[in-house]
């Protein structure tokens, strides 16, 4: 396999609305992250994958696309938008752009268009059904976001599919125009020097909505191809597909370099692991660390030269992982420096998401009136309709909801965080003048700091990005595995419990990489592992 930089790097995201305001209506801007682009420099990052600054009416924040080619007010001008990319390349940060295709908004002019009548040009450019002879729905496909994912257009007597919000009708990639209009726009943003792309749900393209196929379509990655060749193919970008539901297999056709398609994909097999079978993400059942164990396990043997894979922990659609599976109160520090450590020794190209360098949590609501996402809200209500008791909702939202991820970042003690002068458009984390920007970088061990080191050792050590892994056989609890290269070996231990866990091996140690604890590690044989303590060292 070559080699290429987006394999070395580590990525953070931004999801703009909520990282910083400048100009006090209480939004994130493009201006706040400028600001704060020093801040990212000193953290090491190679790359910003930008959540969606395009025009839009915000129904999903901006996964709602009205104009691909213009920037959203509350966010700023084009202007901004290039004096940005030029402040990041100057860094050497690429900037990764949110590419929303598999939709629009349906305040797009596309779709204003094609809503006119059955005759008008842009009518196949989405995806249109007629209704059953009763006048129901064509089928029972259903939205992400609750209820049906068709919405019957009185005036033009068709549904119209929407996988995600009603407001977010489905592009028809079968169409050729449809693919051509998004190569261009593709283009546009190519030619002002952005690095790459990461590309929402980009395994729903290929759909066949009327034969029940929605993920992994027939045609999906001939498109991808068509799209390679028409566009990135000739720059060296990274390209990045959110794909749910991959399989190694299924990564390989997306990322075998020889097929011409991505960089990587960003799966979630993982992260599905606290999901009742069947279910969906709101029903939940507590996480086997031997699982864990099993799924990391097989996608960082099974993909080999053939495939890509991204590690993240969270990012804008999940809860904090230290609220979730680590332990935010009492071993907040610890734990986020273990989820930290286990990730960015694995291979792949890691992402951070915003505020997971300062160990930010989730945070709980009691009433549905402090919920500002769409997904959370439709849920509610039709749990409510479905008879679900109304404390239990709550408490899934509290676990799974996706407003976790979007509390403000603070940057200080101030008020509201140093994020806005004005008022938030939802409010900050209530541990904010405890866990903010400024104290991160004032404390010498603090989580931003592990980040920083981690970091840095990928920048310097090849066995991190290229070494084999082999898991180590423990106690559940305890996760270890060896990375091997060129004759050297790392030995990752951690321990992902409150309680204290035994572990015992023959190498001997040449020196430590990295820990989360003050702890002198002299032997590996027997010895007693703290509640969530993680080291790396060098054998011999
Ligand atoms: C995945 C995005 O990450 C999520 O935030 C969004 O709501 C959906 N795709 C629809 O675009």
């Amino acid at each position: 396999m070559s080699k290429h930089w987006w394999q070395e790097i580590v990525v953070y995201q931004i999801y703009p609305r909520s990282f910083k305001d400048s100009n006090g209506d209480g939004i994130g801007d493009i201006r706040g992250i400028i600001e704060k682009l020093d801040y990212l420099q000193n953290l090491g990052i190679g790359a910003i994958w930008l959540s969606p600054v395009y025009q839009s009416p915000n129904d999903d924040n901006g996964y709602d696309i009205s104009d691909y080619e213009a920037i959203m007010e509350e966010f700023g001008t084009m202007e901004e938008m290039e004096e940005f990319l030029f402040e990041a390349n100057k860094r050497n940060i690429k900037i990764v752009m949110d590419l929303v295709v598999n939709h629009t908004s349906d305040e797009h002019q596309w779709f204003i268009e094609a809503k006119k009548s059955q005759e008008n040009p842009y009518r196949d450019y989405y995806v249109w059904a007629d209704p059953k002879s009763d006048g129901s729905v064509p089928n029972d496909l259903k939205s992400t976001f609750s209820g049906p994912a068709w919405k019957f257009d009185e005036a033009s007597g068709q549904y119209y599919l929407h996988l995600f919000s009603q407001k977010q009708p489905d592009l028809n990639w079968e169409n050729q125009k449809v693919r051509q209009a998004i190569y261009d726009m593709m283009n546009f943003w190519i030619d002002k020097g952005i690095g790459g792309f990461r590309m929402d749900v980009i395994d729903l393209v290929g759909k066949k909505p009327l034969e029940g196929i929605t993920g992994n379509g027939p045609k999906l990655h001939d498109y991808l191809q068509e799209m390679n060749q028409a566009t990135f193919g000739k720059h060296d970008l990274l390209t990045v597909g959110e794909t749910w539901g991959a399989t190694p297999e299924i990564a390989k056709l997306y990322s075998n370099p020889d097929r011409h398609e991505l960089s990587m994909v960003f799966q979630f097999e993982h992260v599905g692991l606290d999901q009742q079978d069947g279910k969906d993400k709101w029903d939940l059942r507590p996480i086997k660390i031997s699982e864990l164990k099993e799924v990391l396990t097989k996608w960082q043997t099974e993909l080999g030269d053939e495939g890509w894979n991204s590690l993240f922990w969270n990012n804008h659609d999940l809860p904090r992982i230290i609220s979730r599976w680590g332990n935010d109160q009492e071993y907040r520090i610890q734990s986020a420096k273990l989820f930290a450590i286990l990730l960015h020794m694995m291979k792949g190209t890691p992402y951070i998401y915003q505020g997971e360098e300062i160990g930010m949590t989730n945070t709980a609501i009691k009433d549905i009136r402090e919920a500002a996402d769409i997904e959370t809200i439709n849920m509610y209500s039709e749990r409510l309709a479905n008879g679900f008791d109304k404390d239990e909702i709550i408490e899934s939202i509290n676990a799974k909801g996706r407003d976790n991820a979007r509390r403000p970042i603070a940057w200080d003690m101030s008020e509201n965080g140093g994020f806005t002068t004005g008022k938030p458009w939802i409010a900050l984390n209530e541990n904010f003048r405890d866990i903010n920007v400024e104290a991160a970088l004032k404390d010498p061990n603090s989580i931003f700091y592990t980040y920083k080191d981690l970091i840095q050792l990928r920048k310097d050590h090849p066995i991190i990005v290229w070494g084999s892994f082999k898991l180590l056989d423990t106690v559940d609890n305890v996760f270890s595995y060896y990375r091997e290269y060129e004759g050297e070996r790392w030995l990752v231990v951690a321990n992902l419990s409150d309680e204290t866990n035994e572990f015992s091996s023959e190498d001997s140690i040449d020196h430590i990489i990295i820990q989360n604890s003050e702890d002198e590690i002299i032997s590996l044989e027997n010895i007693t592992l703290k509640p969530w303590q993680a080291f790396v060292v060098k054998t011999k």
